[in-house]
């Protein structure tokens, strides 16, 4: 037997978030892939470890359903954008994706508030601070992405952009 009924509206939001989440995976695993492509492996890194972040976020959704005795349904997963001009748009790309990810979060805690969904309202909140970590490194590479304009300093962002943005 569930633990605590979900509200059907929040059932809703969060399982299309879990699949968001499973959707933002594979469009990290596509920047990696053209980050190691075009030689900048330090970046094809960060990236491999976002897609491993992506999967956690939506274990964790998708673990709250189950605790709560509603089955998890997996959609299929939308082909990631795969072209880019350079870095830059590597890294607006990647805010992009973190912006419309904050909305999808603040539409499942809407959801909870709305529905007096407590137990979901507290799940909701840590992934709130996530967000907010998520768009600052997004802003922070293409800031330094931004800076780093000659081959040299393109190289030695590439080396060391694990540990700026961790
Ligand atoms: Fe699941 Fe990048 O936030």
């Amino acid at each position: 037997m569930p633990i605590s009924i979900v509200p059907a509206p929040v059932v809703t939001e969060l399982q299309r978030q879990f699949n968001y989440e499973f959707a933002a995976a594979h469009a990290y695993q596509a920047l990696s892939l053209w980050c190691a492509a075009h030689n900048f492996n330090g970046f094809a890194e960060f990236f491999s470890k976002q897609t491993s972040e992506e999967r956690e976020h939506a274990e964790k959704l998708y673990k709250h359903l189950l605790d709560r005795g509603v089955t998890p349904v997996l959609t299929a997963v939308p082909a990631p954008k795969q072209e880019f001009a350079n870095l830059a748009q590597v890294a607006a790309h990647a805010l992009q994706m973190e912006q419309a990810n904050t909305k999808g979060i603040n539409a499942v805690y809407e959801a909870a508030v709305a529905a007096k969904d407590y137990p979901a309202q507290i799940l909701m909140q840590w992934f709130i601070s996530e967000q907010v970590e998520e768009e600052a490194w997004c802003a922070q590479m293409i800031d330094r992405v931004a800076a780093a304009t000659c081959a040299g300093s393109v190289a030695e962002l590439d080396r060391h952009i694990v540990k700026y943005l961790e």
